[in-house]
């Protein structure tokens, strides 16, 4: 099978790549790091390949391809959620999504699998509340809208409508154009934290806690929402694989945790003590807005995925999850 990655280069696009590199299928990832694309150094391995991130290169490579997945967007959590970078966290997710909707409507020959990357961010903050995907309206082509200057509210606003905002944006543009043929089907994943040791907020935990600098941060009661590495890029296939799945999808494990217990299983796990609790004020100091990534969060599960298929989960539980990212 053909599948093209944007966004690729990645954490979670290094996991998916590894996955279907190892199952024999091509790649191909898009990249803005010229030093990946150029002639030299495009025959990394013998099945991935390396193209820029434009609208040539990817329609190019799209008009043969089976499947696109678009991870594409700047990181949330680097750097200070300043104006220009909220500004950059939005533009760079919903001019990707626009970029590849251009693309794929002009194919004669389009994918028949789109995927397009979106966050369980979407849902608003929420400690006593669980969520599935019929718990929102379904996003209207008007969120798709570009806002040309970002409301000014965003400069005190909560994680929730931050996030929200991006999100709604995000799969508005997604679903701002119709596939571009009834047999290709377009599925917007929501995806949760994804929990592996090779990156992402469980590597950053991990070293921080093996030096005994874990703790509690905020209430401590805030939902983490979260996935195991290896089930969502078995997911993936998953979705490939099985022609009904089609729309919006919480990519989650079905039983989200408190961030407490979060903490306690894997200071348990890695046999420290987790430090005195440390307060959400203390935290926004130190990391200003996008502290909000971590004492916010909500309580959300795959409603999809349980009803409507036969996906099954190799680490439904943070228990089975924290057990193979730290085995004893
Ligand atoms: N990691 C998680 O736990 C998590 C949770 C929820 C949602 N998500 C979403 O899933 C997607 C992938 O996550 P990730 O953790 O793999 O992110 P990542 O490691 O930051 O990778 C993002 C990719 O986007 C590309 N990129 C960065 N800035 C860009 C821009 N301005 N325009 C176009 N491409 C740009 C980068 O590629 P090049 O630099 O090579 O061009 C990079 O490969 C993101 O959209 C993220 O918001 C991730």
């Amino acid at each position: 099978m053909n599948i093209v990655i944007m966004g690729g280069t990645g954490f979670i696009g290094t996991l998916l790549t590894r996955y279907f590199q190892q199952r024999g299928h091509n790649l191909t990832i898009s990249t803005r790091q010229s030093s990946l694309y150029t002639a030299s150094s495009t025959q990394k391995a013998s099945n991935i390949k390396y193209i820029a991130y434009n609208k040539t290169a990817l329609s190019k490579v799209l008009r043969t391809s089976d499947v696109v997945i678009n991870l594409s967007g700047t990181p949330l959590a680097t750097g200070r959620w300043t104006m220009s970078q909220k500004k950059r966290i939005l533009t760079s997710r919903v001019k990707s999504t626009q970029l590849l909707n251009q693309i794929v409507t002009e194919l004669a020959t389009p994918p028949k699998l789109i995927i397009n990357a979106s966050a369980i961010g979407i849902y608003p903050e929420a400690t006593h509340s669980v969520f599935a995907e019929h718990s929102l309206p379904s996003v209207s082509k008007s969120s798709s809208k570009l806002p040309s200057k970002l409301p000014s509210k965003l400069a005190l606003t909560t994680k929730s409508s931050f996030l929200t905002d991006v999100c709604t944006a995000w799969e508005g543009a997604f679903y701002n154009t119709k596939p571009p043929k009834a047999s290709c089907r377009k599925v917007c994943l929501r995806i949760p934290v994804v929990l592996e040791r090779s990156g992402g907020l469980f590597a950053k935990l991990y070293g921080i806690y093996k030096k005994g600098g874990g703790a509690i941060l905020g209430t401590g009661r805030q939902g983490l929402t979260w996935v195991h590495g290896a089930d969502f890029v078995r997911l993936i296939d998953f979705i490939i694989q099985t022609p009904h799945i089609n729309g919006t999808i919480n990519a989650s494990a079905p039983y989200p945790v408190e961030m407490r217990v979060f903490a306690e299983i894997m200071a348990k796990r890695l046999q420290t003590s987790l430090l005195p609790r440390i307060p959400t004020w203390i935290v926004r100091l130190a990391a200003g807005e996008r502290s909000f990534l971590l004492t916010e969060g909500a309580y959300i599960i795959p409603d999809y995925l349980l009803r409507k298929t036969t996906f099954r989960y190799n680490y439904p539980t943070i228990e089975k999850a924290m057990a193979n990212l730290i085995p004893s």
